[in-house]
């Protein structure tokens, strides 16, 4: 069912893994439909300081998680490099990791989990948490998540990650299935399973969980897709990572992909997939299945790394 348009309602449009597929359209698309936030999942470009300028410009209301690849080098190196400074002093307070942005107009608080995350056991180069947020183990960084939840002044949440929380799902269609190297496993974030399970044992209403990471199209089996958006508990997992986002269309022309979510006093009403064209202007939109999740087990906090 469409949710119901009218003016009381608020919309945070998710922008997917970027990998530079980014266009003038984008930007005409965003300004003119003028969301009440509109999220990045990160991913902009490898380490782009250029990347992340054109969507610091945006003048429109944003916040963005960094992916792994927008720290590429500095993992590798195990520390920061002047171009992930740079990025970071360009971004300012739109780069909501381990913090809160307020969307009065939907009713909800925007938290940001840990940046940069390649998914997995292990924070892979925790000299870089360390060396920004004085963070360096998954549970820390779960209490970090915890922290700007805390501080958060609606009790209906929306959180923003790179890639999405363990528990939903081990093969490697599942959303956050480990789909590369050794396919199939839980290649979700431990620290974002129990930092979502201590939010609501707060209290607090996780409505919505917005993440990418885990690209649509699988490495094995190749060329099919995953799962993408699930639902569990009532609470709503949304993989933005459509990989390229920006494909011809059946005519031929490039088209761009967004996802809308729309709000009302902090309740999600709805979700769409939406196609833009070179002009900036909406093609399509298209609500996508959601797949209802049984309950999860509860997260075992043995995190002793
Ligand atoms: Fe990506
Ligand atoms: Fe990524």
């Amino acid at each position: 069912m469409p949710p119901p348009w009218n003016t009381q309602n608020a919309s945070l449009v998710v922008v997917g893994d970027v990998h530079r597929w980014w266009r003038p359209a984008d930007v005409a698309f965003l300004e003119r439909a003028r969301p009440d936030l509109t999220l990045f999942v990160g991913d902009l470009g490898d380490e782009d300081v250029e990347m992340v300028e054109l969507i610091a410009d945006l003048a429109v209301p944003k916040a963005v998680i960094l992916g792994n690849h927008d720290a590429w080098q500095s993992f590798g190196r195990k520390t920061c490099t002047p171009k992930l400074r740079a990025s970071l002093e360009r971004l300012g307070e739109d780069h909501i990791a381990y913090a809160v942005r307020e969307v009065p107009a939907a009713g909800v608080s925007v938290i940001g989990a840990r940046p940069f995350s390649w998914g997995g056991q292990s924070l892979r180069s925790p000299e870089i948490y360390d060396e920004i947020y004085g963070i360096h183990t998954m549970r820390q960084s779960a209490a970090a998540i915890v922290d700007a939840a805390r501080n958060a002044q609606h009790r209906d949440l929306v959180i923003l990650a790179h890639n999405g929380p363990t528990g939903l799902g081990d093969r490697t269609h599942d959303i956050f299935g480990k789909d590369f190297g050794k396919p199939g496993g839980d290649w979700g974030d431990r620290d974002l399973a129990l930092a979502l399970q201590r939010i609501e044992g707060m209290g607090l209403n996780v409505r919505a969980v917005i993440a990418g990471h885990m690209h649509h199209r699988l490495g094995h089996p190749r060329g099919s897709e995953r799962t993408r958006f699930v639902r569990r508990d009532g609470v709503l997992f949304l993989n933005s990572a459509r990989v390229p986002r920006i494909e011809p269309d059946q005519a031929g022309s490039d088209v761009s992909y967004f996802l809308r979510t729309t709000w009302r006093a902090g309740e999600c009403l709805g979700v769409e997939e939406v196609w833009v064209d070179l002009h900036g202007d909406e093609l399509s939109a298209a609500s996508p299945e959601i797949v209802e999740l049984d309950a999860g087990a509860p997260v075992i906090d043995e995190m002793e790394e």
